[in-house]
């Protein structure tokens, strides 16, 4: 089978990138306390870019001091952290990738006792039955923070990055107003479907007209919930098509709460392409880009999706984290050697959960373990 559509360029706003293949964001630990990234940081961003690689997202980054949820988050709140974003940005520019950030608050999803605030949201609706309350955002609250969102771009754009990703997915503060399971508001920013949208709608024109335009800006959404009260595939078809006329450049789709992790990071038993009748469903809804994720672990129904035009990209998540060199070792018909992500989920996701550097239980042999990153 030949890759064509996989290693073909693409547009997505002002950024062009050299091939269809994304690391999407992935929380790893590796940033310093005081919210920069780390050597480590760079090391595993260049990695995947020397890897093959056309465009690296980089991890969940805070954009508001109250809602750092974990001591190893990076942070886009304060200018100090702008030289260490820049400094991956130019190691993953040198292998000719792309790289963006993902904005986040973490909202009902955060961690009161790290942060030292209480948790905020769309309405007191706790991200989990049992779990703590949050307290809702004010009208004055939400201006602020869609200025946060505005500054966090602006010093991501002065980083020299090339995009960045607003997260409105897996049950974090944007994607509580989003919901009407969890936006029981009755403003301006609750009720009909734009009401519940308007806060993305601010955000992104606050971070257009802040960055000129000159950076892509990607949503991050769910195709859907996977929880029978959340968000379904026709409810996020319509959220990804008024994204598009707010103003986004490009929808990365993913899918769950954490309440389904088994559906945002699949399990062993879930193959490749499984998330594929909803990712068509978002597709035939916009005329922007659309990243498709969900267990790619090789090339072949990846390119299928791309040439049926069922998507435009393929993030591999933890396939990236499992083989750095995916692309690679695609592009010169080397698929055999591809080190495969096994989703048992003990070296990321389990590490991330702890709050330590992730690992993974697939990487190489013992001797090379010890001396790559991840
Ligand atoms: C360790 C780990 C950390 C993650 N952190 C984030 C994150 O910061 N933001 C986000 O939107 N998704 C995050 N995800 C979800 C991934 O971006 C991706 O959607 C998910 O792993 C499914 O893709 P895969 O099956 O190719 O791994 C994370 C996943 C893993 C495994
Ligand atoms: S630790 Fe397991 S699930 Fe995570 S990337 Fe490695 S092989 Fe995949």
């Amino acid at each position: 089978m030949q890759f064509n559509h996989l290693f073909s360029p693409i547009q997505i706003g002002p950024m062009q990138v050299k091939n269809r293949f994304v690391v999407p964001p992935m929380a790893n630990n590796f940033a310093n306390t005081d919210g920069t990234l780390s050597e480590r940081s760079l090391q595993y961003y260049e990695e995947r870019a020397k890897g093959g690689f056309g465009l690296i997202t980089i991890e969940a980054s805070v954009v508001d001091p109250t809602s750092k949820a974990g001591h190893h988050k990076p942070c886009l709140f304060d200018d100090s952290v702008t030289d260490s974003f820049g400094a991956v940005g130019n190691a993953c520019h040198t292998f000719g990738a792309k790289v963006s950030v993902q904005l986040q608050h973490a909202g009902p999803e955060g961690n009161s006792t790290i942060s030292g605030h209480p948790l905020r949201a769309a309405s007191a609706i706790p991200a989990a039955p049992g779990k703590e309350v949050p307290v809702p955002l004010t009208v004055e609250e939400i201006h602020a923070l869609v200025r946060r969102y505005g500054d966090a771009a602006v010093r991501a754009q002065k980083a020299g990055l090339d995009a960045v990703e607003i997260h409105c997915a897996h049950g974090y503060l944007l994607h509580s107003f989003l919901s009407p399971r969890t936006n029981l508001r009755n403003d301006e920013f609750g009720g009909c479907v734009e009401n519940r949208l308007r806060i993305v709608r601010l955000i992104l024109q606050e971070v257009r007209q802040r960055t000129q335009g000159e950076l892509a800006v990607l949503c991050r959404i769910n195709a859907c919930d996977d929880i029978p009260d959340g968000l379904q595939v026709s409810d996020s078809a319509v959220i990804a098509r008024l994204f598009e006329e707010y103003g986004a450049d490009a929808i990365d789709l993913s899918r769950a709460v954490h309440q389904r992790d088994d559906r945002m990071w699949a399990p062993r038993e879930m193959h490749g392409g499984f998330s594929a009748a909803l990712i068509t469903e978002i597709k035939q809804a916009i005329s922007i880009p659309l990243i498709a994720v969900g267990r790619f672990t090789d090339p072949y129904y990846p390119e299928l999706l791309l040439e049926q035009n069922r998507a435009d990209l393929i993030a591999f998540g933890r396939q990236s984290i499992a083989d750095p060199d995916t692309p690679r070792k695609i592009a010169e018909n080397r698929v055999h050697e591809i080190h495969t992500c096994t989703a048992c989920l003990q070296g990321c996701v389990k590490k991330m959960f702890a709050g330590e550097p992730i690992t993974c239980l697939r990487r190489r042999s013992p001797a090379e373990r010890s001396t790559t990153n991840v």
